[in-house]
């Protein structure tokens, strides 16, 4: 069987992630408010040659469900956490090669100002910033902005197709070598090289030029996860790489042919975005080690967990549904819509069933000795036509991460799995490297 190589990333929030408990992992005198925990990880992604890390975002505190955040502030799930832009500056200067991702909302943000902090930031990272693209799901989040709704689901991605549009237009508003920094000629910069961005369009307008030159990689990596027909529609036309959360593998091949074929529709390679599939391998010496970890922490699962994900993720409140009974077919919120069809792909399951699995991260259950981690994610990879991987190791245990990276990655990278060294400097070199 020829080998597979995949892309690895790291996936994280910058403070309490989605498990319970998670908070209380961290050791060594760590504090998730100060760089040097996101800073320690880098440095140990960077050493097992990860393409990236990729910090998810949100605004607010979850509650949706039940119509308040109790539980989430209790169990320190989700919330608060920081912006992660100002994390990215402090990654860049403490690496050189991972690529470094965050998310940010076409609903929030104000384009100009957006497309000028990731040039900016692609500048200061030599070329390693991706941009995870969202249209942001919490009605919450609409009112601390000063809306009085969150857009329309679909109507979220029009608008967002034309943020970036305009992004671009502002991205490439610096020709490469514009700027010439040439003592001996006395020019700085080639005014005729630097142009004017009019654009108008049905929902935004900007008259004027980035005060940014172009950056390392021109514009960041894009990077997105939208599962609803409407969301691949856009990660076909705009992105450079998809994460998502699948149940199966089949779950995961489906998806991929979903998303080849739209690329190929768009005009585009099918391969010319790559998709990565969360997973969270548990390690242990010996099969039987590895499964008692494995069932340790599924063991500190709670449905309410569960339920609060959910909620929040879907935009239903889940304490009004019982939770020994199917959800109502058909359900829909305006946030995630494809996560309800992904949990009942196999079946009807009950309420219950689908927040523990949200609990518990274990819609790929993998434990077992490096070997086995090795064989499941090069067959999962092959049987699903993924690309690669990203860990959802949760910001605080690092000691998991480093374990993952001690024992794992060599035997992935034995195998030629994965990269023994980086081949270039910017994060789309990495992704498109092989
Ligand atoms: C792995 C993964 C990570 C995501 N991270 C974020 C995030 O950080 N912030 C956010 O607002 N939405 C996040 N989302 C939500 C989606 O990007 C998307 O906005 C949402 O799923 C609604 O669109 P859809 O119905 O097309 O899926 C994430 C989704 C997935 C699958």
């Amino acid at each position: 069987m020829p080998t597979k190589k995949l892309h690895m990333a790291w996936f994280g929030i910058a403070g309490p992630g989605g498990s319970a408990g998670d908070w209380k992992r961290t050791v060594d005198g760590y504090d998730w408010r100060h760089p040097e925990i996101y800073q320690d990880i880098a440095r140990v992604c960077e050493r097992a040659k990860f393409d990236l890390m990729l910090f998810a975002d949100q605004y607010g505190i979850p509650q949706v469900y039940g119509g308040n955040w109790d539980h989430p502030l209790k169990a320190g799930l989700w919330s608060p956490s920081h912006d992660p832009l100002p994390i990215l500056g402090a990654l860049s200067a403490c690496t050189s090669k991972i690529g470094l991702v965050a998310t940010f909302s076409t609903t929030f943000f104000p384009p100009y100002l957006l497309a000028r902090l990731l040039a900016s930031l692609d500048h200061f990272s030599r070329g390693r910033i991706g941009w995870n693209v969202v249209t942001s799901t919490k009605k919450s989040a609409a009112l601390s902005f000063g809306m009085d709704d969150l857009v329309e689901h679909d109507e979220r991605y029009n608008i967002a197709d034309e943020y970036l549009a305009l992004c671009n237009a502002l991205w490439s508003s610096w020709e490469p070598d514009a700027l010439v920094m040439d003592r001996d000629a006395d020019i700085f910069a080639d005014p005729s090289k630097v142009h004017t961005v009019d654009f108008q369009g049905k929902y935004f307008k900007s008259l004027g030029v980035l005060n940014v030159p172009s950056s390392p990689q021109g514009r960041p990596v894009i990077v997105q996860a939208g599962g609803s027909p409407r969301g691949q529609r856009f990660a076909a036309e705009h992105a450079e790489m998809v994460i998502i959360n699948k149940t199966s593998v089949e779950g995961l091949r489906d998806y991929t042919r979903s998303m080849r074929g739209l690329l190929a529709q768009a005009g585009r390679d099918p391969m010319s975005c790559k998709i990565l599939c969360g997973v969270r391998p548990v390690f242990g010496e010996t099969e039987s080690i590895a499964k008692e970890k494995w069932e340790a922490l599924a063991a500190e699962a709670t449905v309410e967990t569960g339920l609060v994900s959910l909620s929040e993720q879907t935009g239903i409140d889940m304490s009004a549904y019982e939770l020994d009974s199917p959800l109502p077919a058909g359900l829909k919120g305006p946030g995630m819509q494809s996560k309800l069809p992904e949990h009942s792909r196999h079946g009807p399951v009950t309420l219950r069933q689908i927040a523990l699995s949200e609990a518990r991260h274990d819609n790929f259950p993998i434990y077992g000795t490096a070997d086995h981690i090795a064989d499941v994610l090069e067959q999962t990879a092959i049987d699903g036509d993924a690309d690669g991987f990203y860990l959802r190791a949760g910001l605080h245990n690092v000691a998991y991460l480093i374990e993952f990276v001690d024992k794992v990655v060599p035997v992935l990278q034995r195998r030629g799995l994965l990269r023994k060294e980086y081949s270039g400097t910017t994060l789309r070199h990495h992704l498109f490297e092989y």
